[in-house]
């Protein structure tokens, strides 16, 4: 139902790409989160999605001892092996609620940031009158966090925190996947609960993230078109929402009370992947336009750039569109296209270009470029190994 194996695919045929190509051409060919645009390079990227994330021994740049991503025991994203009916169903009373208002600019106050991990969303916090209401179940008690809810019975009595949300951002394909299977995009809302409204969380507080599975479909989801439309290619450039356009969370969310949420504990599943994190994952995939889906590609592409032109920031998408045909692709590679992942695991030696090339972006950064759209980008972590841990299943 949800197989987005060509976006994959694409992925795959990208390295095969660069493999034929770096050898003889000028352009340097780099991954989403590596591109030399970027200001202010992340120092990690998705050509592993996210195998390659070791920490402080491969990289250079500086690292929190949080650093999670390969020793973890409790990372994200997970697969859920049943689909909707994955995990141990759950007392309605414990439910999380979410009641998000209308997102509105002003032309100021929401900002679109492509910062080479993903596009996101974010808002004035502290003058804002967006007041959200998401409320999570916890015991009450000095040591309680947000993941007190996984281990709470119907007989607990029963006491609700509230969340903040403080950002939003996509991944292409979807991070979770249901029987295996990928959906075309992720929505990730992230949320903070205070110390004060959890006493066991740390002075920082306790993340909760939501998260929505969209399926490709003609249609375009309305509610996704004004970020999709704003939002710049260039890693590292932040857009502004422009004046009275709104963005409503809520009617994306699949609430109709024909739906389930799935929650466990897990992982941010960006570096440095840190734990403790309660998700919530809607397990009906919602709609989203293959134009959409290709949009977003794009702002998360692999870029073709080359050194020495004295515009900086130059971006043409004339280059993408002769990359889309896998046809196209076979004949210019000169040789068969794999078709599964495993068979690209294999292929290390294009993977180490694609891993050179990201070297190169953090030596040249100062120099300026020209870029064009190379090919389709993903911005997406691989599942991790549940290793027991409880899932609990909601009905909306
Ligand atoms: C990359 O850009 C260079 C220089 O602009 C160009 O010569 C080359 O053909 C491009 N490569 C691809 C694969 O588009
Ligand atoms: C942005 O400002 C406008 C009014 O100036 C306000 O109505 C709106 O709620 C603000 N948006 C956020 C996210 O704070
Ligand atoms: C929290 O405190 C209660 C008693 O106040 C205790 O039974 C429980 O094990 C503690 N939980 C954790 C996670 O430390
Ligand atoms: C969460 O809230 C606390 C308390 O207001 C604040 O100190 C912390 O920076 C917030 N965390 C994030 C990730 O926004
Ligand atoms: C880089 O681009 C900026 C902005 O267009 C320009 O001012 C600067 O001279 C350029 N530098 C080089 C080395 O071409």
């Amino acid at each position: 139902m949800l197989m987005i194996n060509t976006l994959h695919f694409l992925g795959i045929s990208l390295l095969i790409w660069l493999l034929s190509y770096l050898s003889h051409t000028e352009g340097c060919v780099y991954l989403y989160g590596s591109s030399p645009q970027n200001p202010a390079p992340t120092g990690w990227d998705y050509g592993k999605w996210g195998d390659d994330w070791t920490g402080p021994s491969l990289s250079s740049f500086n690292v929190s001892p949080q650093w999670k991503c390969l020793r973890g025991r409790q990372q994200s994203p997970i697969d859920f092996e049943q689909g909707p009916s994955t995990g141990q169903k759950a007392p309605a009373r414990l439910r999380t609620t979410w009641r998000y208002p209308p997102l509105i600019s002003n032309g100021q106050n929401v900002s679109i940031i492509n910062n080479g991990h993903a596009i996101q969303v974010q808002w004035d916090l502290i003058d804002s009158s967006f007041r959200p209401e998401i409320l999570v179940p916890f015991k009450g008690l000095p040591n309680s966090t947000v993941l007190d809810v996984l281990s709470m019975t119907a007989a607990d009595v029963v006491h609700l925190a509230k969340a903040v949300p403080y950002q939003f951002h996509f991944h292409t394909s979807s991070e979770h996947t249901l029987e295996g299977m990928f959906g075309a995009l992720e929505l990730h809302i992230v949320h903070n609960i205070t110390q004060a409204e959890m006493p066991g969380c740390p002075p920082t507080g306790c993340l909760m993230v939501t998260a929505v599975i969209f399926k490709q479909r003609e249609q375009q989801n309305p509610h996704l078109e004004h970020i999709l439309r704003s939002a710049s290619a260039i890693e590292g450039a932040t857009t502004l929402l422009p004046k009275s356009e709104a963005i409503d969370l809520q009617s994306i969310l699949p609430l109709n009370g024909k739906s389930s949420y799935l929650q466990y504990s897990g992982s941010l599943t960006t570096p440095p992947c840190s734990e403790g994190l309660l998700w919530h994952v809607f397990s009906t995939p919602v709609p989203i336009g293959k134009a959409q889906v290709q949009r977003y590609m794009e702002l998360v592409s692999f870029k073709n750039c080359s050194a020495g032109s004295s515009q900086r920031w130059l971006l043409s998408s004339k280059a993408l569109y002769s990359f889309r045909d896998p046809q196209l692709l076979k004949t210019q590679a000169g040789r068969t296209l794999f078709s599964g992942l495993a068979a690209v695991e294999g292929d290390t030696s294009s993977l180490s270009i694609a891993k050179q090339s990201t070297a190169t972006a953090r030596h040249e950064s100062h120099k300026n470029y020209t870029c064009t759209l190379g090919a389709y980008g993903y911005n997406q972590r691989f599942t991790q190994p549940l290793l027991g841990r409880l899932i609990r299943n909601y009905q909306t």
